[in-house]
């Protein structure tokens, strides 16, 4: 190990029992939820896709989110490139082997193979594609496809994303045997609103998970690290845990704690979040989060950071000030959407909305309304 950013925790066994889910019920995808920056991506990338293929299925990956104007599209793209990369030789060998013979002498006889029959021109239609693109890259490659999609919930927030929910559940059903699924999502609420809109109710098309946050293991290996560089120094593994929770879980933001107080050779965790939310960088970011909403969304999220219920009297009458009347609940509602859209409050299932990041929420609750600007 030589720095705390080559630190991992990988998660085989958890992969693998998605695996056995996912296989134990043909044609429900698995979906599996977290907050932001806990690692859902880095599962699928370093865990779920490896597993697939000890397993002998081919995982393809696409990131909804990243695509959020064109979904279906993304997914088909995806799926393209995973069909060249089976039928396409990168090497020159394999290249040379697929030219096509098309005449050969042999005792004066000419053989010619001609062209392998082309093969008819894949649908044009985003729903039909995806189904005649399935079928082929499971024929080609002679395996099972894992659709791994990472952050289904952008499709709650596409015009037709009701048509994409609908069309990948029937050609999940369709070809069950051939293709498995597994998603991720930030917002649960999110998705099973998005989900249970396309038919039947939602439980009966996904197997809903909480994806697990990283635990000891990550700290710990932190912990180890640290005391390597610093002799004679520990940080206490309870203050890791009560840190890390404290911080939403997040492994890369935990490493850079430690590493801010590895630095200087300090040991106090809570002292190194105080400093945290007072960091130039940090703050800045915040600000950027901040810069697209109005002052009357910040002054909305303002209160609901500090745990004031947002259609509350109270809130309502506070939120006058900014807004110069008493603001319709509708009109607080729409500032919620608003934010919640760019990601900066959650709720989550049965919990209240909610500022999605704590560290985040803790900025915010040392600030007032002036200071947010
Ligand atoms: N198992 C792990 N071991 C070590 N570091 C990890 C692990 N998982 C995640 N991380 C760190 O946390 C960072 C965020 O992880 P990742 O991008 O996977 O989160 P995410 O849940 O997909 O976030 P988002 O909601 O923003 O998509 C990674 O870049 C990596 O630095
Ligand atoms: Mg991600």
């Amino acid at each position: 190990m030589k720095t705390f950013d080559d630190i991992e925790v990988r998660r085989p066994a958890l992969a693998k029992s998605y695996l056995g889910l996912i296989k134990a019920q043909p044609g429900r995808p698995l979906a599996m939820f977290a907050p932001r920056r806990v690692g859902k991506t880095y599962f699928l990338d370093h865990d779920l896709a490896p597993a697939a293929r000890q397993a002998k299925w081919l995982p393809v990956y696409a990131d909804l989110w990243l695509q959020k104007s064109a979904p279906l599209e993304a997914i088909n793209h995806a799926l393209e490139e995973a069909l060249d990369d089976v039928t396409v030789p990168s090497s020159e060998v394999g290249r040379l082997a697929k030219t096509t013979v098309k005449k050969l002498g042999a005792l004066g006889a000419s053989v010619d193979f001609g062209d392998a029959p082309a093969r008819r021109p894949l649908p044009t239609a985003p729903e039909l594609r995806l189904d005649a693109l399935v079928v082929r890259l499971a024929a080609a490659a002679d395996k099972p496809i894992l659709l791994m999609l990472d952050e289904i919930q952008a499709l709650g927030d596409v015009a037709d994303g009701e048509r994409v929910i609908a069309a990948l559940r029937a050609v999940l059903h369709k070809r069950r045997d051939i293709l498995k699924s597994a998603f991720t999502g930030s917002s649960q609420e999110a998705m099973v609103r998005m989900l249970s809109t396309a038919g039947s109710p939602m439980y009966q098309f996904a197997q809903l998970l909480d994806f697990p946050v990283l635990g000891d293991d990550y700290l710990e290996q932190l912990a180890d690290h640290f005391a390597e560089v610093h002799p004679g120094k520990l940080l206490d593994l309870d203050d890791l845990r009560r840190v890390f929770a404290r911080i939403g879980f997040k492994p890369r933001l935990m490493r850079d704690l430690v590493k801010s107080l590895s630095a200087e050779g300090l040991t106090d965790l809570d002292a190194g979040v105080k400093r945290f939310l007072l960091d130039d960088r940090q703050v800045a970011g915040w600000s950027a989060l901040l810069q697209p909403h109005d002052l009357f969304e910040r002054a909305v999220l303002l209160a609901i950071a500090h745990g004031q219920p947002p259609m509350g009297r109270e809130t309502l009458d506070s939120l006058a000030k900014v807004h110069g009347s008493r603001p319709t609940v509708a009109k607080v509602r729409a500032a919620i959407e608003r934010l919640r859209r760019a990601g900066l409050l959650a709720k989550g299932g049965s919990r209240p909305t909610a500022v999605d990041d704590p560290l985040f929420a803790e900025y915010l609750q040392d600030r007032s309304l002036d200071q947010l600007t």
